[in-house]
């Protein structure tokens, strides 16, 4: 699916504001070779991951995505009210219903959005973006709120060694904002092919296999995974949806300085810089620090990037994903905010943002018991968050008396 540019009815969308959250505990390799047969020169060498984030007990992919979000409105300069629609790319929602974007809807504080969840999987935060674009540009929407969450650590097999030691937690978010000014090329790509349905999935708990005490004991509520076949995918899509939103914008792939990546595995970024022919300085690197945040991935990355200088206005970017489905989307634009305005996110106290919680009903503890221990130890809370999410607080000491 290609979305025209420049816009249709003379409107035109572009990015206004940013934010992302990473939640505090550190999983590192080291630590998952205490809980599965695995072991740092493996993962760092076949994936370049070295640790990710895991949510605590309180925390869900609602109240990580208010975060995000909380931040990325304060960076465009905007209230919460003023925000038309909240979409929500997630996997790993905090239920079936309500969406997770209705949640955040109430703990950001706005009143008026229409709010819903996207479901591309690792492309979902694409998707979204791309869905974003039409309602600005049609007229529909003046200001969306793009929020990519996911909390992977719940539904992982701590016993699968191919597939936990990829994914991690977080969230990332834009606001997209209608603008009377050409805001530069811009095109857009997504794909789906379904041939690839059941190379990524998660079998149960949908209508084809409902839980069950049957389906618990076959781990089917885990994340399977046929890694050689996304592999496969991942290597061949991302260059050439890339390129086809490249073109889209009536642009050269020499004209683009940054390309911003699904961050899934060093190998595969390299192999997409390889089939672009660009240099890896011209590609955008977190996984080693998050892993795979899935559709938090890229606007993780991309306020990252933003905030860390390597992104400036009149720059042209590229944010490419694919994902279960199998799907794909990239996104081709011009950088035209001042990215000195990520600093306004630090007026956005995670600690003020809750998720409410339902009556009467307290949830089990969420944490999976391998690592559960991990969580509990002092060490890993303990770290400098200040060169992760600009604007992050450090972690909380006890006074000195
Ligand atoms: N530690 C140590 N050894 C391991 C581990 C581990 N964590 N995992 C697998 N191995 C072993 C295997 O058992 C196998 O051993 P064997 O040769 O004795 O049988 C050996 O390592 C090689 O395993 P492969 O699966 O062939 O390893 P590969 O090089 O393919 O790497 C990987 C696996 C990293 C999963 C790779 O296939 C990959 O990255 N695939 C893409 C995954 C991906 O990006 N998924 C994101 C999907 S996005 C979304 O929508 C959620």
């Amino acid at each position: 699916m290609t979305l025209p540019t420049p816009a249709p009815l003379g409107r035109f969308a572009r990015i206004s504001g940013w934010g992302s959250y990473a939640p505090a505990a550190v999983l590192t390799n080291a630590d998952l070779e205490r809980i599965v047969d695995t072991n740092d020169e493996w993962i760092v060498s076949r994936t370049g991951i070295r640790e990710r984030r895991v949510a605590a007990a309180h925390e869900t992919t609602a109240s990580m995505a208010a975060v995000a979000g909380a931040r990325a409105i304060a960076v465009a300069g905007l209230e919460p009210d003023e925000i038309d629609l909240i979409l929500v790319a997630t996997l790993t929602p905090d239920y079936w219903m309500p969406s997770t974007a209705a949640l955040v809807k109430e703990a950001i504080g706005n009143r008026g959005a229409a709010a819903m969840d996207i479901a591309a999987a690792c492309s979902g935060f694409v998707y979204a973006y791309a869905t974003a674009h039409a309602y600005v540009t049609s007229g529909m929407a003046r200001h969306v709120l793009v929020v990519g969450a996911e909390l992977l650590t719940r539904f992982l097999d701590y016993t699968d060694r191919s597939t936990c030691i990829l994914f991690g937690d977080g969230a990332g978010a834009v606001v997209v904002s209608v603008s009377d000014e050409p805001a530069g090329p811009q095109g857009i790509e997504l794909t789906t092919d379904p041939a690839g349905a059941y190379m990524i999935w998660l079998p149960a708990g949908g209508s084809k296999s409902p839980s069950s005490a049957e389906t618990v004991a076959r781990g089917e509520h885990f994340i399977r995974m046929e890694g050689k076949e996304t592999y496969r995918f991942a290597t061949k899509t991302l260059a050439s949806t890339a390129l086809a939103a490249i073109e889209r914008a009536g642009l050269h792939p020499d004209e683009i300085d940054l390309v911003i990546p699904h961050q899934a595995n060093v190998r595969i970024i390299e192999a997409v810089a390889k089939g672009l022919g660009f240099p890896m300085e011209r590609i955008f690197v977190n996984v080693d620090r998050f892993g795979n945040t899935s559709a938090a991935s890229v606007p993780l990355a991309l306020a990252e990037a933003v905030d860390t200088g390597r992104v400036k206005v009149g720059d042209r970017i590229v944010f490419v994903a694919f994902g279960a489905g199998f799907t794909s989307g990239a996104v081709a634009m011009e950088w035209s905010v001042d990215p000195a305005n990520g600093a306004r996110a630090a007026a956005i106290d995670p600690d003020a943002i809750r998720v409410r919680l339902p009556v009467d009903w307290d949830s089990v503890d969420p944490i999976p018991p391998q690592l559960a221990a991990i969580l509990a130890a002092p060490g890993p809370v303990d770290v400098p968050l200040d060169d992760v999410v600009p604007g992050e607080p450090e972690p909380a000491h006890a006074p000195v008396a």
